[in-house]
């Protein structure tokens, strides 16, 4: 594919024009064009049509790409995941605390070494462009040099991504643990090296309330208190032991939310993966700060933490994403991610329509990082990142593509039966990104 910037494209297209407040706004905001023609310039979106219109408006300029039979959607946004778990994704047997002590942290150390780090963000990058994830809110290590490795991958690529330095500094082991001194000064160097930088931004990444002292979380206020534009991201109340043992550790507090709370650490670029086990009042907090939750349905199921309330979430008008949570998540593909929800939600006795698991993968979870002005559908003007869905790749998806009556029975089933072999081309800031343009065998894989 050449580097060229001005690209019309042909196919048929679906995506939700505006942020909904209720999921029966939803239906409202859905666009579906089945001969649909998008004009791209300069990475960005110029105007999405019927083909009959669009056409009128290609010049020599525009090279035309002919996606016919293929369902192209919005690039599919991962509001939660750590990308130093790639290489642990399917640890057997244990929940949540143990399951950190025996594998997460062993295998977190090792992003120490910095050519460690440029791999594996490599190789991570590629599983979420793969997957036609084209932003994503991404826990690092607590080295510096993982943030580094990460941000330099990614903007090599082009891609939109919020990252940050984990910051900790107890009830974890020597070699993971830092000062809360440490903590603030090496994440002042990365906001000021990334945030902000294309298409980069930083998050405040404290990793959940267990490993940070009271002396942490003020260093976590103060930075957002001097960089008041900058993100956070954590985990909040994911495990019944781990929210048992925020009240031992912190038990002037009312509970686990406000513990982040007190420290400033909610607000509308907050996002606080999980959320299964809420008390009415956090519910509250969350809808009046306007923070946002990721919800993670395979890895609520992997490590067996709960079952997310979507409708609740809607009744409290918080912002919902979608996060895969890999290595506690068991994929990187959003479809399989959304089918997990899907039945997440039929166990709460709720009814997740195929337009609104699209619409928490796409524009609701660009809604949940404060970025609903940039990406998340095909609107004049965002950044035109997207992904070419071919519907029917094996026997199985084509018998019940062809029965299927209508397109909502179509995407449906492409949510519940889908995975990566799906994910046809991937674009990021109008350029084609995914499959490589060798072989897909030149994708290296990383010798641990
Ligand atoms: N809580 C604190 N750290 C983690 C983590 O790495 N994964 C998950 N799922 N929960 C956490
Ligand atoms: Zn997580």
């Amino acid at each position: 594919m050449s580097m060229r910037s001005t690209y019309a494209i042909r196919g048929s297209f679906f995506d939700i024009t505006a942020t909904a407040e209720t999921a029966a706004q939803l239906a409202d905001y859905v666009r579906y064009i089945e001969d649909g023609c998008l004009l791209i310039e300069h990475g960005r979106i110029r105007s999405l049509q019927y083909w009959e219109a669009g056409c009128k408006q290609i010049t020599d300029e525009h090279q035309v790409i002919d996606y016919r039979g293929k369902l192209i959607v919005p690039g599919f946004i991962d509001t939660h995941i750590h990308y130093p778990q790639t290489e642990m994704i399917g640890a057997f047997g244990e929940q949540l605390l143990e399951w950190l002590q025996y594998y997460t942290f062993p295998v977190e150390s090792q992003y120490d070494n910095p050519e460690h780090a440029a791999s594996m963000s490599a190789f991570f990058l590629q599983q979420l462009l793969s997957n036609g994830t084209t932003t994503a809110l991404v826990f690092a290590t607590v080295h510096p040099q993982s943030v580094e490795a990460l941000f330099s991958a990614a903007e090599r690529i082009g891609m939109r991504l919020i990252a940050g330095k984990v910051m900790m500094d107890r009830n974890a082991p020597d070699y993971l643990t830092e000062t809360a001194e440490e903590s603030y000064h090496q994440t002042r160097k990365l906001i000021d090296r990334w945030h902000h930088r294309g298409r980069l931004n930083y998050a405040l990444t404290p990793r959940f309330a267990p490993t940070s002292s009271p002396e942490l979380l003020d260093k976590v206020r103060q930075l957002r208190q001097e960089y008041p534009d900058v993100w956070v991201h954590t985990h909040l109340s994911e495990n019944h032991q781990e929210i048992a043992w925020v009240k031992t550790l912190f038990p002037e507090h009312t509970g686990y939310l406000d513990v982040y709370h007190q420290y400033q650490l909610t607000g509308r670029r907050s996002v606080f993966a999980h959320c299964l086990h809420l008390e009415d009042g956090e519910w509250d907090c969350l809808h009046q700060t306007d923070s946002s939750i990721a919800f993670c349905p395979t890895s609520n199921l992997f490590l067996g933490s709960g079952l997310f309330d979507v409708q609740r979430c809607w009744q409290k008008g918080v912002k919902l994403g979608i996060g895969t949570d890999v290595g506690a998540g068991t994929t990187f593909n959003m479809l399989q991610t959304l089918a997990e929800a899907y039945k997440v939600s039929q166990l709460r006795g709720y009814r997740l329509h195929v337009c609104e698991a699209f619409y928490h993968a796409t524009l609701g979870g660009a809604h949940a990082l404060d970025l609903a002005h940039v990406i998340g559908n095909f609107n004049a003007d965002k950044e035109a990142d997207f992904v070419v869905l071919d519907p029917a790749v094996s026997a199985l998806q084509q018998l019940r593509y062809h029965n299927s009556e209508d397109i909502w029975a179509r995407l449906f089933v492409l949510m519940t039966l889908g995975d990566d072999r799906n994910i046809a081309h991937t674009w990021v800031n109008g350029q084609h990104v995914w499959p490589p343009s060798g072989s897909a065998e030149d994708v290296r894989v990383p010798t641990i």
